[in-house]
């Protein structure tokens, strides 16, 4: 949701600003630009389009000397993709240049009040409201016009601002919109996220809310809100910095398709500790689980689409109540909870404003709240009460796959501890499921070689407009995934119904040759997800059934076949998004489209 960078130090800014902006495209790629003080002024350029055309029109920033910048890359907001709208924003005088991440939520009231001051105002956005409103308060002193503006906005922020009185300093600040701090030998760095400036150094602050910084060649401050200055402690990334570039796959998505084993693998492996699964991170005695009565679990998109999984896993498992919520939809429908009640949010990002937003309404209401977090030190695990981390490592495509494999895989981890303490399993039963837990990453390796045919598969649907994924159980949680994926990156209309339900409604949306893929994994559901390929097919479905090995009648139903290898029944999710993960790309790919970057969306979405 916009990526910021800034730089100040020895070397040349505006090709670190560029490769840095290039690391934080998953966070929005419709516009990009970036502003470097050239000796005498600041020198902005700005374009719609990907980061590519703003490389060529600086050739790779060689048309921009200085050792001092700020750049921006946008997920538009307010305001369409252009010119204009792209960031930076500047003072009609120059001398101001801001790069901003969130929304300015009452941006139209000071708007209002600024254009009767006689400010002139060229964009449709929300941040050119911060240019003109820091003009107004500024008498020399950068910080305290810091203050002044940010006392008076509301909504969420990651700012990079520079003063052309001040031309060796690069200022920011932020709230509720990720924003660090590094710096190496030859220079100090503000960014988005880690990255942007892995490059250049592993050594970065985290930036708390409603703080801001200045940072010079000598310098890195920081303040709160009333100018007070405050200590602050760096942190060690310990990031592989081939972990964020492509390691020679032609997408990320490919690529993060591929680590999937190793990123399962380190998710459960270090909490599986001899026939026990230790997961001390809870901060839960045996006594606090066994008395939990309900659990909500809040997460947007695929993190949501985990939570469904979670449920039926948590509910078929350790027997305890689970409701699944959306974000946005949980932090405003006045939610019933309890002392017992523990809510877990579930995020990649660990960003999500929605997700956060929850996480706060939950805990301002008394519940216990855990994370399920992939990036170590974001907003959501620094709030949450505890953090069940994921190992996914940086995922860099728009659409999750990793980091979504993780979630279930953390989520199955939690079911078996709960089961456990609240004598809900039977031990042999536990023993095998921590085999069958085991067993994933190897089997999902071996899912990946099947690559060849799910393209052959693919490429016969490029042209296809609607798909229908069904299934029911956990086999519809999987489906809203499955059906999320394809939509997301190959625009192709796609939908995801519980088998049983089609028929009331849906099913008048079939006719000849509509793809239908029916998930047929649980065996406890079997016969009747059958009957309801039987009634696809029979108004001219043409069907891909995904289900276990052992199934080989399923040919004589469906049109396509492809298998899974044998896991337990709450496990096959892990399995069976695999082969559908594929296809989406391979969709995607086929049709020419960008894979890695969708039109339209943002990895990481800091507003509501
Ligand atoms: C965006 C992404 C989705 C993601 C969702 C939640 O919409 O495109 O892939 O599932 O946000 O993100 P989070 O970081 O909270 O898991």
């Amino acid at each position: 949701m916009c990526g910021i960078v800034g730089y100040i130090g020895q070397e040349p800014a505006a090709p670190i600003l560029l490769d840095g902006l290039s690391k934080l495209e998953y966070r929005g790629y419709d516009s990009a630009g970036i502003a470097v003080f050239d000796g005498a002024s600041i020198r902005m350029e700005k374009t719609v389009g990907r980061l590519r055309v703003l490389q060529e029109l600086t050739q790779n920033g060689e048309t921009m000397p200085g050792f001092c910048g700020i750049g921006h890359t946008r997920w538009a907001t307010h305001g369409c993709p252009s010119d204009t709208n792209a960031h930076p924003h500047m003072n009609r005088e120059h001398t101001i240049a801001v790069v901003h991440n969130g929304i300015i939520e009452n941006y139209a009231k000071l708007k209002a009040a600024l254009q009767k001051k006689g400010y002139e105002f060229v964009s449709e956005t929300d941040t050119e409201v911060l240019a003109h409103l820091l003009t107004e308060y500024y008498r020399g002193d950068p910080i305290k016009a810091i203050e002044k503006v940010l006392s008076r906005v509301e909504g969420s922020y990651a700012l990079g601002i520079m003063f052309l009185d001040h031309p060796h300093h690069i200022y920011a600040a932020r709230k509720d919109s990720p924003l660090i701090v590094g710096f190496s030998g030859t220079g100090k760095f503000i960014a988005s996220d880690v990255p942007a400036i892995l490059k250049h150094t592993r050594t970065v602050y985290y930036m708390e809310n409603e703080e801001i910084v200045s940072l010079s060649m000598e310098h890195i401050r920081f303040y709160n809100l009333d100018g007070e200055p405050l200590e602050k402690q760096p942190v060690t990334i310990n990031w592989d910095i081939h972990a964020a570039e492509k390691g020679g796959f032609p997408h990320f998505m490919l690529k993060e398709i591929y680590e999937q084993p190793k990123a399962i693998r380190d998710t459960i492996s270090p909490r599986i500790q001899g026939d026990d699964v230790a997961l001390e991170e809870l901060g839960l005695s045996d006594e606090q689980i066994r008395s939990i009565r309900k659990i909500n679990i809040v997460a947007c998109g695929s993190a949501y689409h985990a939570g469904v999984t979670g449920k039926y896993v948590l509910e078929g498992l350790a027997r305890i109540p689970v409701e699944v919520d959306l974000a946005s939809e949980f932090r405003y429908r006045d939610p019933i909870l309890e002392a017992d009640t523990l809510v877990i949010v579930i995020s990649q990002s660990g960003e999500t404003a929605d997700s956060l937003a929850a996480l706060r309404e939950a805990k301002g209401r008394g519940a216990k709240v855990l994370g399920i977090v992939n990036v170590v030190g974001s907003s959501i695990a620094r709030e949450a009460d505890n953090v069940l981390y994921t190992w996914a490592g940086p995922e860099i495509s728009v659409a999750t796959t990793k980091a979504y494999s993780c979630q279930i895989a953390a989520l199955y981890l939690l079911a078996l501890k709960f089961a456990k303490v609240r004598g809900q399993i039977d031990p042999s039963d536990f023993s095998q499921m921590l085999q069958d837990l085991r067993n994933l990453p190897e089997q999902v390796e071996q899912l990946l070689g099947q690559k060849e045919q799910i393209q052959f598969f693919a490429n016969r649907f490029l042209a296809t407009e609607h798909v229908f994924f069904i299934g029911r159980g956990i086999d519809y949680a999987i489906s809203l995934e499955a059906s999320l994926k394809l939509k997301e990156i190959s625009y192709i209309h796609s939908e995801a119904y519980a088998a049983g339900e089609l028929k009331h409604g849906t099913i008048s949306l079939i006719e000849n040759g509509t793809l239908v893929v029916a998930l047929a994994t649980q065996e406890n559901l079997y016969p009747k997800t059958i009957s309801n390929i039987v009634e696809v097919k029979s108004r001219g479905a043409f069907v891909m059934a995904l289900t276990n090995e052992d199934h080989k009648e399923m040919e004589h139903t469906a049109d396509y076949v492809l298998y899974i290898p044998k896991t337990n029944r709450f496990f096959t999710n892990s399995l069976a998004i695999v082969p559908l993960q594929l296809f989406a790309y391979y969709i995607s790919l086929g049709r020419g489209l960008d894979v890695d970057k969708p039109r339209n969306l943002a990895k990481s979405v800091t507003v509501e």
